[in-house]
């Protein structure tokens, strides 16, 4: 039976680069997508901006544009992320467009039409310089329970008290700095406390999809129980109304009929997949993908499976809200959300908005091969909702042991004798043992590609390409090509490495995809990408063997993992200093720079440039830096006790010997190989540790 699928990911926020955290989540649904059109199964694989909200207005506001233009500029930068690591979305939109617009009004009237939307009074904080009402992120003030300053409107970092913004004693709004006024307005809700909608999300993250596959995985649907709550009432314990307008000034969507309100951005960003959709279709991509129907014919069709690829932290939009929408609005409810869990670096969380210590760009600047991260996460991911971890050591040993050392290394041994032997001629019998081994592990490999436990179908992989060298060793083709008499044994022995080889192939082109190109085109002369049906075919004939992957080295790890050389933002000018271009008190009031006691400095094992150093930033916990001025100091034990300036917001950044919590600072002049010397700053008696420097 062919399915049709629709396949998305979450919409990245359009206010930044894309980190690690995202580039998982794209490989993981990729991997997925490619592997159902090799099985013969129409997938139409989309993606978009998620464009509207505060923080992007804001953002937008900050850097002087229209968020319009802040937006577009976001997006003109995405491509190189999705062809750098091969991920293949169809197409790729925004929620800022003219469909979204379309698609949000529309569910919303229908929604208002079954009585599911009402209006409620609510108080909430108002700057009343910036003139506008004000998220909870942008309101800080005392705890109300331990009296910490500057606290979040929502917890307490400090005695992690949970309150709500009104609570705070002394607010003031973090965008300007004014006292927040207490102001009521109308809001719009929708009322998922309906039974009907209770009643709905009971059955549907209960239910299964039409393959008798759960909708959800175990642990997610656990998750839903706990926010419906207990059965036996009607309305769910947990389940509150959501509050899905904002008042002017917002970036967003128009509430149709409700002067100055906007949908809420998370109202609008699920409805972004049905805009990008339809955004597809009228573009006519769909066509040439092979869909010959129109968006709404396609939708409304029940054969149509709907997929959604997530991650944990946005469950609750997913199971909960998006699927009463749409089926209140008279729509096809998803067939599965797909839950993964986050990625760290060396055991490092990662931000939401700063990402982690390693940059996807980067990693492609520096010549990484993109497969090389598409295998390691692989090899890391079930269908749990479990973190997974990228440490270097663990990805030199994955990616070198099992692409280079068992994949690549049947092709390359067992290719050269066809060449040079048999005129790259096969041997008809596709009886050999290599090749029995690969059809027999199909039935596994397949399942487990289906339900997104790659680590476990590698491992099957790896498993038949460690048979496959083993059975080649054991006949020593080394030894049989000296026979005469043992040609045509030679000839079955390498024949089958290759067939066995092109079955790997076929089974790790999902993950793999240019590299199973290369063997289709260049290596078994095929004018077509591979399909899991080419399993049974005969190779009649090979090209010359071209190499196919390099090993990874340690010092590109390094250098992904090192952070780069102190920014040299600017050449030296002869006679002159040329300085970084202009910024505004408000970029400069981004960095937190404090004072910081050396309580210990020592050298390091391996590191002839840098120092580690022990200080006390006045937190009540001591912070590990390191800085690359061994050079100039040659005597650690001596910078005990004095003070430095530190950076003390900088992303905290893995390193070869471990994290650093901050950067000092300290001076060089700019052409360092011409005049060398690095000096660090000195603090005046009286600064104490913790002090703000500004
Ligand atoms: O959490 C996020 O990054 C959101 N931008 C995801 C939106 S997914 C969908 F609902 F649009
Ligand atoms: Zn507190």
């Amino acid at each position: 039976m062919k399915r049709t699928l629709f396949v998305t990911t979450a919409l990245p926020y359009a206010n930044g680069p894309l980190h690690i955290g995202h580039v998982m989540e794209y490989i993981q649904a990729d991997i997925w997508v490619r592997f159902q059109r090799m099985r013969g199964h129409a997938v139409h694989f989309v993606c978009a901006d998620d464009a509207h909200g505060a923080p992007i207005m804001i953002a937008a506001e900050k850097a002087g544009k229209t968020p319009q233009q802040f937006t577009a500029e976001i997006a003109a930068g995405r491509k190189p992320y999705f062809d750098g690591f091969c991920i293949g979305f169809d197409h790729f939109h925004s929620t800022d467009s003219p469909e979204n617009t379309a698609l949000a009004q529309e569910m919303y009237r229908e929604l208002r039409k079954d009585e599911l939307i009402e209006v409620r009074e609510i108080e909430q904080f108002y700057d009343p310089v910036k003139g506008m009402f004000l998220p909870d992120r942008y309101i800080k003030g005392e705890c109300p329970k331990c009296g910490a300053k500057d606290q979040y409107g929502d917890s307490c970092e400090v005695c992690g008290a949970v309150y709500v913004p009104t609570e705070l004693k002394n607010p003031y709004s973090t965008l300007t700095g004014a006292t927040p006024e207490l102001r009521s307005s109308e809001h719009y809700f929708f009322l998922l406390s309906d039974a009907r909608c209770v009643q709905f999300l009971r059955e549907w993250t209960a239910g299964k999809n039409r393959h008798g596959e759960p909708t959800l995985q175990p642990e997610v649907y656990a998750k839903t129980l706990e926010w419906l709550g207990d059965s036996s009432s009607t309305a769910a314990k947990g389940l509150a109304d959501w509050d899905i307008s904002r008042d002017a000034p917002y970036f967003g969507i128009p509430i149709p009929d409700a002067q100055g309100k906007f949908f809420y951005v998370w109202l609008d960003a699920p409805i972004g997949y049905l805009a990008a959709l339809k955004n597809y279709f009228d573009s006519g991509k769909a066509r040439a993908n092979g869909e010959p129907r129109s968006f709404d014919e396609f939708v409304a069709d029940p054969g149509v499976e709907q997929v959604h690829f997530i991650g944990k932290d946005i469950v609750y939009f997913h199971t909960l809200f998006w699927p009463a929408m749409l089926k209140f609005a008279g729509r096809k409810v998803p067939d599965n959300i797909y839950v993964h869990g986050f990625i760290t670096v060396s055991g490092e969380k990662m931000s939401k908005s700063r990402g982690t210590g390693i940059s996807p760009l980067r990693y492609l600047e520096l010549g990484m091969n993109a497969e090389w991260l598409r295998y390691y996460i692989a090899a890391k991911l079930n269908a749990r909702v479990e973190d997974i971890d990228l440490n270097p050591d663990d990805f030199l040993a994955r990616v070198n042991s099992d692409l280079i050392g068992k994949y690549v290394n049947i092709a390359s041994r067992a290719a050269s004798f066809i060449g040079r032997h048999f005129d790259g001629r096969l041997h008809p019998d596709t009886q050999g043992a290599s090749l029995a081994a690969a059809r027999a592990a199909e039935p596994d490999v397949s399942a487990l590609l289906e339900q997104r436990e790659y680590g476990k179908a590698l491992r099957e992989v790896m498993r038949v390409a460690d048979f496959a060298n083993e059975h080649f060793d054991r006949h020593k083709p080394w030894e049989l090509v000296k026979d005469p008499l043992q040609r045509d044994t030679l000839h079955a022995i390498c024949s089958d490495a290759l067939h066995c080889f092109r079955a790997l192939t076929i089974y790790l082109a999902p993950v793999l995809p240019s590299t199973a190109q290369r063997v289709a085109t260049d290596l078994l002369g095929m004018d077509r990408p591979l399909l899991w049906s080419d399993l049974d075919a005969p190779i009649e004939r090979i090209a010359a063997y071209k190499h196919l992957m390099t090993r990874v080295e340690a010092k590109q790890l390094d250098a992904l993992f090192e952070p780069p050389a102190t920014p040299q933002a600017v050449a030296p000018v002869p006679g002159g200093v040329e300085l970084a271009p202009l910024i505004t008190i408000d970029d400069f009031a981004k960095v937190d720079l404090r004072i910081a006691t050396v309580v210990d400095c020592d050298f390091i094992e391996g590191s002839d440039k840098l120092l580690r150093f022990t200080l006390d930033v006045g937190e009540g916990r001591h912070r590990t830096v390191f800085s690359g001025i061994k050079s100039a100091y040659g005597s650690p034990e001596e910078l005990v006790g004095r003070r430095v300036v530190l950076v003390a917001n900088l992303a905290p950044r893995k390193m070869k010997f471990g994290v650093s919590e901050g950067m000092i600072l300290s001076a060089s002049h700019a052409d360092a190989s011409a005049q060398p010397g690095i000096f660090l700053l000195a603090v005046d008696d009286g600064a104490q540790a913790g002090m703000r420097v500004s």
